[in-house]
């Protein structure tokens, strides 16, 4: 199989319109004391949480390329979706703002929270992002790609008809649909999967990379990215919005578009995708006492703050694998910190007794 030059990659990768957000290179560091506690040999942590634009995350390094193909086409409006704390939605508002947009929001119920104008919610309107809120038909599970599209293409319609001009995107920013043909999320997870190499190939590259697969682009840009580098790196992504068997196709379709789009020889295994299912607990957004633990032992072991509806759900991924040997002895796992953090402010009251939930 062929590999590819980092330059070269990056150059191809110049071609693509792109706006600044965010802070690069996110830092890479060591989890000496949770390494320690479960045993592993290394374990560092990117902090992805730390790109900067409104509390940092992983959608702020996608929009940079998502918002210039919004202002190439012209757009002056961003319509987009996301559950009630959705932390896409978050960012796409700051970053909107940030260039000129108009940001539209549309969070759908898919799970039932008591505190509304808490954690993002809260930012998203001192943004002054237009907020609706709808009710999902189903809990516990991320809003299928068409539902959500019908929806934003009424109130596209009705924006059109006050003469604005909108650009539609699908929740977090990873499958291509509405106005995004390209699957521009991935491209930017692709670049960040090369920012990983430029840090750590003199020390040595990790075995693995753990991650929280929401909407897909994250860990399909990361795959790519490893094995257009030639790397062998396990790009594990830890299920947090839907079953594996739902979730692989979109991870595999958008991982495919990206190879496509940027005419890369590479031959993707069925064994390059992986997904645990495990830890999902009872669906998306829906937390218990397990996750409040995790969440309360890295902040108490390394003063890492993860948020209670992606990161706490990979981390106990990753703390499992690693309590049933799944990692072998001296392996370098690498934890990507993907944000999302205001979410934990909404979550409060169910944090503080998880053990009733
Ligand atoms: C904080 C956070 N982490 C991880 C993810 C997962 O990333 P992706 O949607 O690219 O799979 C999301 C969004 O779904 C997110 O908001």
């Amino acid at each position: 199989m062929k590999s590819y030059d980092p330059g070269y990659l990056e150059k191809i990768i110049d071609k693509f319109p792109r706006v600044k957000l965010v802070n690069l290179p996110t830092p890479v560091h060591r989890l000496e004391n949770l390494a320690k506690e479960l045993g592993l040999g290394e374990l560092l942590v990117k902090r992805e949480d730390l790109t900067g634009l409104a509390f940092g995350g992983n959608k702020s390094r996608k929009l940079e390329f998502i918002i210039a193909d919004a202002l190439s086409k012209k757009a002056d409006t961003i319509i987009t979706w996301g559950s009630l704390q959705s932390n896409w939605c978050l960012q796409t508002a700051a970053a909107a703002r940030r260039c000129g947009l108009r940001p539209i929001l549309v969070l759908f119920r898919t799970y039932e929270l008591s505190q509304v104008d808490q954690g993002n919610i809260l930012l998203e309107k001192l943004l002054d992002a237009d907020i609706r809120f709808f009710e999902a038909r189903t809990k516990g599970k991320s809003l299928a790609q068409e539902e959500a599209f019908r929806c934003l293409e009424e109130i596209a319609d009705a924006e059109k008809a006050r003469g604005h001009r909108p650009y539609m995107v699908s929740v977090g920013g990873s499958a291509t649909g509405g106005h995004m043909e390209k699957p521009l999320g991935a491209l930017a997870y692709f670049l960040s999967m090369i920012e990983v190499y430029r840090q750590l190939s003199e020390s040595g590259m990790p075995d693995w990379i753990v991650v929280a697969s929401g909407s897909g682009a994250t860990q399909a840009g990361l795959l790519v990215g490893a094995r257009a580098l030639g790397l062998k790196t396990a790009v594990a992504g830890i299920c947090v919005s839907d079953s594996r068997e739902e979730f692989l196709p979109l991870v595999k379709n958008i991982a495919l578009e990206l190879r496509d789009m940027l005419s890369l020889d590479l031959t993707l295994e069925e064994k390059d995708f992986i997904l645990y299912n495990n830890y999902l607990g009872e669906g998306y957004g829906i937390i218990n006492s397990k996750i409040t633990e995790i969440i309360k032992m890295v902040m108490q072991k390394e003063g890492l703050v993860l948020d209670p509806v992606y990161t706490s759900k990979a981390m106990t991924g990753l703390v499992d694998l690693a309590r049933k040997k799944h990692f072998s002895s001296g392996e370098k796992i690498l934890f990507l910190h993907t944000g999302g953090t205001p979410a934990l402010f909404a979550f409060s009251d169910r944090l503080l007794a998880a053990d009733r939930f």
